[in-house]
């Protein structure tokens, strides 16, 4: 097959910025007016801001396409006393329409487990948030031959809680942690493998939502590997990290996508 039969999937691609903890009110303000004077093409994108940003980056976006998520969101519904945490309601209220859910990042550095991530997922869901559910191995797990296990086991939390149903409204991303920031990105057949197990496990109980499911791949991307990654059949964009606190670079990136 080749790579234009392959890309003719009829999902939109979606490239996401995951910003993590960076950036300030002074370079926020520059790298979202630099993207929506640049963005030109028919792929979505969508910005995940810091928490005390999102309204600011709302407010500029006003007018624009481009789309503004969160990179978490609380497990608690409606409010109360959880001092500390942000409601997906909250998350909409100021304009979000994504959620970041179970990044390794929150996972190994902040100890969320599956179960608290399908509660993540869930509770964004409730409050009208379209959940990015992360998912991947680390370097040992891929090396001691148990990548398919560790995503299925992921995969499959959030599907025991919230049902097949739920990834109708759902973006996986998955990423390999050892090519999360460190420069080494998956091959786009290593993606492409890991991308193809994840839309054959949601098949197996609704072959429509699977065909729909948007799976974005992380992990170093660049506007240099972008092109490859997104011819792949399965992989309908990508979830960017560092790339995506350079304007230029993420509109190379994004650029690839909208080529698709
Ligand atoms: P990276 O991060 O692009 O810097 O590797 C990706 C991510 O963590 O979402």
């Amino acid at each position: 097959m080749s790579a234009a039969t392959r890309a003719s999937s009829g999902r939109t691609k979606l490239v996401a910025g995951n910003w993590k903890m960076h950036g300030s009110l002074a370079s926020i303000d520059a790298l979202v007016s630099a993207l929506v004077a640049g963005k030109k093409g028919g792929a979505k994108m969508l910005l995940c801001a810091p928490y005390p940003y999102l309204k600011t980056v709302a407010d500029r976006l006003a007018g624009s396409d481009i789309l503004l998520g969160s990179q978490d969101v609380s497990t608690r519904i409606g409010s109360g006393a959880f001092t500390g945490e942000v409601s997906g309601a909250m998350l909409a209220d100021v304009g979000c329409r994504y959620a970041i859910v179970g990044h390794s990042e929150r996972r190994t550095l902040f100890g969320e487990s599956d179960a608290i991530v399908a509660e993540k997922f869930k509770a964004a869901q409730q409050a009208g948030l379209v959940p990015i559910l992360c998912v991947g191995e680390t370097l040992d797990e891929r090396e001691a031959g148990r990548t398919e296990e560790v995503v299925e086991r992921q995969m499959k939390a959030v599907l025991d809680a919230a049902g097949v149903a739920a990834f109708a409204n759902a973006v996986v991303a998955y990423e390999p942690v050892w090519a999360i920031g460190t420069g080494k990105t998956a091959t786009p057949e290593q993606a492409q493998a890991v991308h193809a197990q994840i839309r054959s496990m949601i098949a197996r109980q609704d072959a429509t939502i699977a065909s729909g499911l948007v799976i974005l791949y992380g992990g170093s991307v660049k506007g240099g590997n972008a092109a490859e990654l997104f011819a792949m059949e399965d992989i309908d964009g990508g979830l960017v990290g560092g790339a995506s606190l350079d304007a230029a670079e993420f509109l190379k990136i994004y650029d690839a996508a909208s080529a698709r």
